[in-house]
């Protein structure tokens, strides 16, 4: 399973029953919740006053990003999970009702292949694509980047794996929301948000998972 994602395979070729979920938890979710958890504790210190109230996770897997995100910002009462594989979504629903969060025991969880647009999805004050856009293919990630970047009332945190590959993935969809959230500054009235702009950055360090915090 390692091998095939470090050879930016997709999980649809790896997780197709309750077996390959169990080994995902085991062997992949540790690393990608410390990731999401470093980026958003990057995106809290960017943002001392930033405190959303929602929350979208997009190709949430087993819910890792969810998680973090409630330990980061203990305030958010609405989580939505997004993803295409029944398996994962199962095993995320499981787990979340077990949890001490309420949120987190109240989700909702939305089978739906976000290719297809995210029209219908609620929207958030903090939305997060986490190891999920580098499956999909180089011009669908940079759309569906813009699709979250829409439903997004707040901020976008996308992370991607630490390797040169994920760094280049990352930069395309980035720079794109980047672009977006300038158009919009322009717009938009003076707020806590159009304040926050003024900071945004992406982020990389060699080593450590790429990320972009819009
Ligand atoms: C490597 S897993 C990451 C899961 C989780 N975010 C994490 O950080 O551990 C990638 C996830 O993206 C989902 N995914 C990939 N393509 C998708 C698509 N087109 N629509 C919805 N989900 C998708 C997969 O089903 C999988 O759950």
């Amino acid at each position: 399973m390692s091998q095939h994602y470090r050879a930016n395979g997709g999980s649809a070729a790896v997780i197709r029953d309750e077996l390959d979920v169990a080994a995902y938890l085991t062997v992949r979710l540790p690393a990608t919740f410390a990731a999401a958890a470093a980026a958003l504790g990057e995106a809290a210190a960017l943002l001392p006053n930033y405190a959303p109230a929602s929350l979208l996770d997009i190709g949430a897997g087993p819910g890792p990003a969810s998680w973090a995100g409630i330990a980061t910002w203990p305030a958010i009462g609405a989580v939505t999970m997004v993803d295409a594989n029944p398996h994962f979504l199962r095993a995320a629903r499981t787990l979340a009702e077990a949890s001490s969060s309420p949120a987190l025991r109240r989700a909702a969880f939305v089978q739906a292949n976000i290719s297809d647009g995210m029209g219908r999805l609620p929207r958030a004050e903090l939305v997060i694509a986490a190891y999920a856009l580098a499956e999909l293919a180089e011009r669908e990630a940079v759309e569906a980047a813009t699709a979250a970047w829409d439903r997004c009332d707040g901020v976008l945190l996308i992370v991607e794996p630490g390797t040169s590959e994920g760094f280049r993935r990352i930069r395309s969809p980035a720079t794109l929301c980047y672009a977006a959230a300038l158009m919009w500054w322009r717009r938009a009235r003076m707020s806590w948000r159009v304040r926050s702009l003024r900071r945004i950055g992406v982020t990389s360090r060699s080593g450590s998972p790429a990320h972009a915090i819009i």
